[in-house]
């Protein structure tokens, strides 16, 4: 099950991502997290050690020792440069699972259950020549070759709607919107959920109310969001405001009881989330998209041949 994390910076991404990931690892399921926000906070909530800045997965040296990899049993890649954001796999291609991610393991931080990935910041050559979406690439490539059936894939995503510039939304079980009872992030919610209509994944979008204190703020998101995408609400709890002010790791145990239960009630929509299903059609389809703009086949040629029919 894949489960991405997105909203409004400073909704909760970060917080409920770490959270889900230690409700998970408590029962023994093993999860595989990458912190795709610039601002890199999921390996110190859940307590465990950043990767040095070498080994983020956008580093320009991981980044290529990952995609040749990624590329070496699949003949439909003629070289790196032909290995693009949207490349699928083939048959033949390497997988990574969550309980064995041998290829990332130089690059991960963990315990046995819990292994976090950091897609990484601007690297100093590319400040002012790059942009954040280059970075996702590579975020995007090891998703197209996980194998999510043996555990969980997490995503701290960046905030906004970046996730439709490229294959990110097309690559989940459930997209977790996390919104607070304001305006301004129920306004997120209204621009994601437009977005995620026209590509095909709305169903996927699932709101987590974070913050909520009072009667009023749940009346707010119940009236602004369907119920249909909306799975509950996340109080203002204590014990992350504890994990705040100390720096401690977060504990899901030491949540608010309904805190918690709103933690399983979203595993449970992964699980029924069929996604999956369409998943290889629809990233096939962005491929196509992707390749058919003039830059693309102009410096790379036709690469409509790099998906395997059937
Ligand atoms: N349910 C909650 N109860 C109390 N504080 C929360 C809750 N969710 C998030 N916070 C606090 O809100 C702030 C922003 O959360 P964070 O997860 O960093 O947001 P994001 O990753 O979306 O930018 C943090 O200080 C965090 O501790
Ligand atoms: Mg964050």
């Amino acid at each position: 099950m894949r489960v991405a994390f997105v909203g409004k910076g400073g909704s909760g991404k970060s917080t409920i991502a770490a959270l889900f990931a230690h409700s998970r690892i408590l029962r023994t399921e093993s999860v595989l997290a990458f912190d795709a926000d610039i601002n890199m906070h999921l390996p110190a909530l859940l307590g465990i050690p950043a990767p040095e800045p070498t080994m983020h997965l956008s580093h320009a040296a991981t980044a290529t020792a990952i995609r040749s990899a990624l590329m070496a049993t699949n003949p439909r890649i003629e070289s790196l440069k032909h290995f693009v954001k949207s490349t699928p796999p083939t048959r033949t291609s390497p997988r990574i699972t969550s309980t064995d991610p041998t290829l990332l393991l130089p690059y991960l931080t963990g315990t046995q259950y819990l292994k976090v990935g950091v897609v990484g910041s601007y690297e100093e050559e590319s400040i002012g020549a790059s942009c954040y979406h280059n970075n996702l690439a590579i975020l995007e490539n090891i998703l197209s070759h996980i194998d999510d059936r043996d555990g969980w894939v997490i995503a701290d995503m960046v905030a906004g709607v970046d996730a439709f510039s490229n294959t990110l939304h097309a690559q989940f079980d459930i997209l977790a919107l996390i919104v607070e009872p304001t305006q301004r992030s129920i306004g997120v919610w209204t621009q994601y959920y437009a977005l995620a209509q026209s590509a095909g994944v709305a169903e996927y979008v699932c709101v987590l109310g974070n913050k909520v204190r009072s009667d009023e703020d749940v009346a707010l998101l119940k009236q602004s969001i369907s119920d249909a995408n909306l799975l509950g609400y996340i109080r203002e709890d204590p014990a992350v405001r504890a994990s705040d002010r100390s720096g401690s790791p977060l504990q899901s145990s030491a949540l608010l009881p309904e805190n918690m239960r709103l933690l399983e009630d979203l595993a449970t929509r992964a699980r029924a989330s069929r996604a999956h299903e369409t998943r290889t059609e629809r990233l096939h389809a962005l491929h196509r998209t992707y390749v058919a703009q003039t830059y693309i086949a102009e410096r790379l040629g036709d690469l409509t041949h790099q998906i395997e029919e059937g």
